[in-house]
């Protein structure tokens, strides 16, 4: 039996494989919290729900999640460009401005998140729902973008017909419920974040469970939408990593059932199970991506040689110096906001 993703690999490219697939975890968990609280947002304005504690704290720390999140975007796009170099330059050169549109779509959707942290519970009923269901445009729009961008990365066939059709967009069978997958799975995780910070019990369950029943829907139409070739990637050692996903998912859900049936918080059993599933899930999915490299032995081997070269180079210390003065300064930064959030409320 092949060993799990990313033992098996040449040592360089398991290093590389695997800090992409860290690093990218720490990405998606702020993403999906910016992503799903602005989706709760867009529940909560149309249902009129002034003087809402989940509205109110949601509107608090979403700004600062986006930050978090953007940042943290940028170490998997480093080393995303030494483990697949050319899938990842050639989805760019051939997305070009359609795929950077997602950075004015950003700056909106900043602003319009402190735009709506600023105006608070005292904005129109009208405006309650406007701003977030923009915001969420933006956020959805950046999100369904990099999914677009990660499958035409990998979908080396269309690439020729592309670029001679001068076409930019990308519509493959796997982009929407790929993104579809992402954004259900934003809810438990910012169903998660809102019961820690506001102890709403039943509303958060209710939350994260709509989104796991979203990731199984979707996970069922992503995988009905691949080729034989990319679903041989989920044999082998990666049957751990799906095994590990589905035990992840299944705790999640008697977590959650927990909370909403039985009033019982479990913070411990609902952290260690979500990141379970944000782990396997990285890992599946770079698995995914190894299968769609270039089959032919001297193309892999190339490749192996690139990873061992870029080992070469040096620099992990510095690496790993950056990654722990991030990780204090996020940690000091949090406190912060949430002292600064209790001494306003308090005032
Ligand atoms: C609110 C804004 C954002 C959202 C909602 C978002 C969401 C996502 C999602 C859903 C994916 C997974 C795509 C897939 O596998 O189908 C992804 C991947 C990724 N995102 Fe973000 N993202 C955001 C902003 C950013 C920014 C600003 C950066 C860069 C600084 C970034 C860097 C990445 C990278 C490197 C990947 C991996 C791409 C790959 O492996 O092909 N993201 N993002």
């Amino acid at each position: 039996m092949d060993l799990p993703f990313p033992f098996g690999l040449p040592f360089a490219s398991a290093f590389y494989e695997a800090l992409l697939a860290l690093t990218f975890s720490m990405h998606l968990v702020f993403a999906q919290l910016v992503l799903g609280g602005t989706s709760w947002l867009v529940i909560l304005g149309i249902k009129n729900a002034q003087h809402d504690n989940v509205a109110r704290t949601l509107r608090d720390w979403l700004p600062f999640a986006l930050g978090i999140a953007i940042t943290l975007g940028v170490a998997p796009l480093l080393f995303l460009q030494i483990v697949d170099k050319q899938g990842f330059y050639t989805a760019g050169l051939l997305g070009s401005h359609r795929f950077m549109a997602i950075l004015p779509a950003l700056i909106v959707g900043f602003y319009l998140l402190y735009l709506q942290k600023k105006l608070g519970d005292t904005a129109q009923r009208s405006w309650r729902v406007l701003l977030p269901i923009l915001t969420l445009a933006a956020f959805a729009f950046t999100g369904y973008s990099w999914s677009e961008q990660h499958a035409l990365a990998q979908d080396r066939d269309v690439w020729v017909s592309m670029y001679a059709a001068s076409r930019m967009h990308y519509s493959g069978a796997e982009v929407l419920p790929r993104f579809v997958f992402f954004a259900s799975m934003s809810l438990p995780a910012v169903a998660l974040a809102a019961l820690l910070l506001t102890r709403e019990a039943k509303r958060c369950a209710g939350v994260a469970w709509l989104g796991i029943v979203g990731m199984l829907v979707s996970a069922a139409w992503l995988v009905a939408t691949m080729s034989p070739t990319r679903l041989e990637a989920w044999n082998g050692g990666n049957l751990a990593w799906s095994i590990a996903l589905a035990v992840g998912v299944a705790t999640a859900a008697v977590g959650w059932g927990l909370v909403r049936f039985r009033s019982r918080i479990r913070p411990a059993l609902l952290v260690s199970s979500w990141l379970v599933v944000v782990l396997s899930i990285a890992a599946l999915r770079e698995a995914l991506r190894i299968a769609s490299l270039p089959s032919r032995a001297p193309a892999r081997e190339q490749l192996a040689n690139t990873h061992e070269h870029a080992l070469e180079v040096g620099g992990f210390l510095v690496f790993l110096f950056f990654a722990l003065f991030l990780a204090c300064l996020f940690a000091w930064l949090s406190r912060r906001v949430a002292s600064e959030l209790s001494r306003s409320r308090g005032a």
